[in-house]
């Protein structure tokens, strides 16, 4: 049975809330009467959200950060916890994608997927669980993918940052449970949001998209009941499935050819 009201009064961080499948898990928690934490670098869209929430009745509070830094992580830390607010849900949703040859595209932009998707979400983390751990009382999401079940060319990076994701989420969460901890790996598909125009992949979006909005909503009853992996839709959990019996060399030769860009 999900149980979230239990999330009733408790604050949540939720990273990467200026968009897409962050706005919608901060909307959806708003519904259970948590009360957020919004960080992202992109103030003004930070504002409008909590604008709109705040007229639901919600509390609030917005902390702008660039997660490229690796201070940010420490800075949110101490104006959340270290400011009397203890954070019951961390939800590490902050991430971005990056498509195209890897040997042509800037390292920046590889190595900020490394920095976002993986070192910032390890962070944010490591900082946050500890106080769950002494309460017995926390959540934990982490958004990975269904790129994280195999590797795919021209987003190699961004497939392997996902596939840390997703394997620091399930060892973590058999660490923590007995704490009372709970731990869930969300593995979305293809989900509408400005990802596709942020990794210059608007060619990939496709028609039948995941709205957001579905993506929270199943995310945050896996969350409340403790289930440690999501794939929300039937067609990712079939993929996800049949690439186990697949030779990996088969599916990123197939992939290769699809994905090459033009
Ligand atoms: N959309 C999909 O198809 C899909 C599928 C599977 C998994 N995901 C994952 O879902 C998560 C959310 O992505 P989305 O689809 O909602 O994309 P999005 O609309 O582009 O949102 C990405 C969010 O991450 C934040 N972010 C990016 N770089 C940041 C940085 N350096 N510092 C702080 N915040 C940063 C952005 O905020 P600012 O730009 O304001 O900083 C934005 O709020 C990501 O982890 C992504 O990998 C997406």
């Amino acid at each position: 049975m999900a149980k979230t009201q239990d999330f009733n009064g408790k604050w949540a961080l939720v990273t990467g809330a200026s968009s897409g499948i962050g706005a919608a898990l901060a909307r959806e928690l708003a519904t259970h009467g948590a009360k957020l934490i919004l960080t992202a670098r992109r103030q003004d869209r930070l504002e409008t959200l909590a604008s709109e929430l705040t007229a639901t009745g919600a509390e609030v509070r917005i902390i702008t950060a660039d997660l490229n830094d690796p201070a940010a992580p420490e800075q949110l830390y101490h104006a959340t916890e270290g400011a009397g607010l203890p954070v019951d849900i961390l939800i590490n949703n902050a991430g971005l994608g990056q498509y195209g040859a890897f040997c042509q595209s800037p390292v920046e932009q590889e190595l900020s997927q490394v920095r976002v998707n993986c070192e910032a979400m390890v962070r944010l983390t490591r900082l946050f669980v500890p106080r769950m751990i002494e309460r017995r009382c926390g959540w934990v999401l982490v958004l990975a993918s269904t790129a994280s079940f195999q590797p795919v060319p021209y987003i190699a990076t961004y497939a392997a940052s996902k596939a840390f994701d997703r394997f620091f989420a399930l060892g973590l969460a058999a660490e923590v449970a007995r704490f009372g901890v709970k731990v869930t790996a969300l593995c979305p598909g293809p989900t509408k949001s400005e990802f596709f125009d942020v990794a210059h992949a608007s060619a990939f979006k496709k028609r039948g998209m995941q709205p957001a909005e579905d993506v929270a909503r199943l995310a945050i009853a896996a969350l409340a009941r403790g289930q440690r992996t999501l794939i929300p839709t039937f067609s990712s959990r079939f993929t996800a499935f049949l690439v186990r019996f697949l030779p990996v060399r088969l599916i990123t030769y197939y992939v290769e050819k699809v994905a090459r860009p033009s």
